[in-house]
């Protein structure tokens, strides 16, 4: 890739067409900016407003925003209400009661429709399952499940009696799930026998069984599991039951508990730059409104539309536009429980064409494994299907590149489907920057401007204002209704993580870099400006590696970990080891590599293996004996060493570190 084509496609400029300005939702660039002065007016009087439109209370907020305890902010805390009601008993009564809610698509391929009026009926029965158990309000709720309309109806019942969900993503091991679990203080866990994926059969139950059995998960009370297949798996008496266990007997009414505003909807574990993966707490009121208006807004949901998201329900992503945001929108969604490559990789395609999708979501990491599919065989491209169904594209989860938005843009949207490259995070709730379909004017590989409401800027390490066209901190100013809360266990990590003293305070501060482009103001996400790393969409923090690595006592004496740039997965987890023994080479070093890939995948999960494992006798280190970061980014990279290495004791260990193994 040439960066004389990047720098000439990214200039290109793409205009939405008249008729989607026309029928839009926020329909051009006037009605954007008027929803922002609105915000800019009388902040809360607009945040009000929007959360008396979009949420049905059981008691009205009076109080909007508290700011007493800052960064601890609270929205309209003295209101009530309930999630679940909010996104399934709202619509009884009104024509969304017998639309299809969610078209779930199973690995295999087939196809199970349910209405919201059934999909209310299995949430009540699941809840009342739950509180059977005697899991009531305040309780968490640990969920490790495939990707099934189950695990959506599990969040929801647990929405609906007030527990606090934490769902955990499939590819986690039993040593994550259990930290999680004792982090999280869960009573109960919902898991699944075993989950399907490209045609295989995958366990779960025996990771949970696994996880509980390593100690310190007392307070689990109860094991509810789903039977996705016909094999057999342990279950412990007392302790575990099937869902046709539970569920039998129990009614399909159960009444939604009402909350406070701010109670704890869910708690999403996350990477951050130092120690333990961080729990990020959102609110019920705020996270949710949030997630609904961005289904407006972002995706310009109409009634008609059929909406697909592909991420897992254990991102923050499938969250807000799988399990919560669709639904509070009233809108039909897709759901797949597969992977975009089996059958083959015309997979995405063929579905869009089958369920007639009219909005398609999905990350870049997934895009460019596509193109790469669909050059190399021509029966998977996109122009082999009928894909003219598509009106809105989506992006998200790390930076798309010129390239790949173009394909995209060309190939799948037909040059007709404005495509809302859509910048945030698990800490946000909801988008925080991104085009709108009926208004903004796009530009491959920006996510162009903030949503009404959401103050965002670019700042210096003193937290003052820079220039457009000068990178720097992407911060956001004001704090708004689908923030963070706070992290779960660790208030004071919270403040210093995403309100540090060092700049005031008062700036909300991502964790990425950015810069605003001269003509435009248009923001460019530069990329994370700490420790975490983003491999397919995927955060991993280098240091959680790390410990991962080092905790292998009889082998491994001292590791670094950085990230380097990957074509395919946007970034690739590079380590840097040294061994107790001596250091090995060829065959030997490449059995050590497999061994500690497999030692960091039990640790954490198989999304966190090394791409690049390197042996070195030491590891390059300033006179203070700080690890040289910086020089080991540029040895990952195969890049030529620019930085001082006089300090280094041993030179040679310069081209041990260039071997990969
Ligand atoms: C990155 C995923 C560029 C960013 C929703 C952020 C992006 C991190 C984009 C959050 C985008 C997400 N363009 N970068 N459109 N979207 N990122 O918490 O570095 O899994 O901080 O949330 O992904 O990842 P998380």
């Amino acid at each position: 890739m040439s960066t004389i084509e990047s720098v000439l496609v990214e200039n290109r400029v793409f205009v939405p067409s008249e008729a989607m300005v026309r029928n839009a939702r926020i329909s051009g660039m006037d009605a954007y900016h008027a929803l922002c002065a609105e915000a800019e007016k009388d902040y809360e009087a607009f945040w009000a407003r929007l959360a008396r439109e979009n949420l049905v209370w059981t008691k009205p907020f009076g109080r909007i925003l508290d700011e007493s305890n800052a960064p601890f902010y609270r929205w309209f805390d003295d209101g009530e209400l309930n999630a679940s009601a909010n996104c399934l008993d709202k619509h009884m009564g009104t024509p969304v009661e017998h639309k299809t809610a969610v078209v779930f698509e199973a690995d295999d391929g087939t196809v199970t429709k349910t209405s919201y009026r059934e999909l209310l009926s299995r949430v009540g029965q699941f809840a009342n399952a739950l509180k059977a158990q005697g899991i009531c309000k305040g309780d968490r709720v640990l969920i490790y499940m495939p990707m099934t309309l189950e695990g959506v109806i599990a969040m929801q019942a647990c929405a609906r009696i007030g527990a606090t969900h934490s769902v955990v993503f499939g590819g986690f091991s039993a040593k994550a799930l259990q930290e999680r679990i004792i982090d999280a203080g869960a009573v109960a866990v919902i898991t699944a026998n075993y989950q399907m994926r490209g045609g295989k059969e995958l366990p779960l139950k025996a990771i949970v069984d696994e996880g509980l059995a390593m100690g310190g998960c007392d307070s689990v009370r109860a094991v509810f599991v789903y039977q996705r297949t016909q094999s057999a798996c342990n279950m412990v008496s007392g302790r575990d039951r099937t869902f046709s266990e539970a569920l039998a007997g129990q009614s399909v009414e159960c009444a939604p508990v009402a909350v406070g505003a701010e109670h704890p909807l869910f708690i999403l574990y996350t990477s951050g730059s130092t120690g333990k993966p961080k729990g990020v707490q959102h609110s019920t009121a705020g996270y949710l409104l949030w997630a609904k208006l961005t289904m407006d807004w972002t995706f310009d949901l109409k009634p008609e539309d059929i909406f697909w998201c592909t991420a897992d329900i254990g991102w923050i992503t499938g969250h807000s536009y799988v399990a919560y945001g669709p639904l509070a929108a009233g809108a039909t969604q897709i759901m797949f429980e597969g992977v975009p490559t089996f059958p083959n990789a015309g997979r995405f395609w063929q579905m869009i064409e089958r369920h007639q999708c009219t909005i398609f979501y999905t990350a870049p990491t997934a895009i460019r494994s596509l193109i790469k599919a669909a050059e190399g065989d021509a029966k998977v491209h996109p122009d082999r299907y009928n894909l003219k169904s598509l009106r809105i594209l989506g992006s998200v989860g790390e930076p798309i590149n010129p390239e790949a938005w173009m394909w995209y843009y060309r190939n799948v949207g037909g040059e007709r489907c404005p495509i809302v490259d859509t910048f945030w995070q698990t800490e946000t709730g909801g988008h925080m920057m991104t085009p709108l379909p009926g208004a903004t004017p796009l530009v491959p590989g920006s996510c162009t401007l903030p949503l009404p409401g959401i103050m965002a800027g670019v700042v210096d390490e003193a937290g003052h204002d820079l220039a457009n066209g000068v990178g720097g901190i992407l911060v956001i100013k004001r704090p708004w209704p689908s923030m963070i809360r706070t992290i779960w266990n660790d208030p004071q990590r919270f403040k210093q993580s995403y309100f540090p003293p060092e700049m005031g305070g008062k700036l909300y501060l991502a964790g990425d870099g950015a810069v605003r482009s001269a003509d435009r103001g248009y923001f460019r996400i530069t990329g994370r400006i700490d420790d975490v790393l983003n491999v397919s969409g995927h955060r991993l923090g280098t240091m959680e590696i790390e410990s991962a690595l080092v905790s292998h006592t009889k082998l491994v004496a001292e590791a670094a970990v950085v990230g380097r740039p990957d074509e395919l997965t946007g970034e690739a987890v590079c380590a840097f080891v040294v061994l107790k023994g001596a250091r090995p080479e060829g065959d030997a070093a490449r059995a050590m590599a497999k061994e500690l890939r497999d030692w960091v995948a039990k640790e954490i999960g198989p999304i966190a293996k090394p791409k690049d494992i390197r042996f070195a006798e030491n590891l390059p280190k300033t006179r203070s004996g700080k690890i040289m970061r910086r020089l080991l980014r540029s040895i990952a990279k195969g890049e030529a060493v620019t930085q001082d290495t006089s300090t280094l004791e041993n030179p040679a260990i310069l081209e041990q570190l260039g071997q990969a193994y």
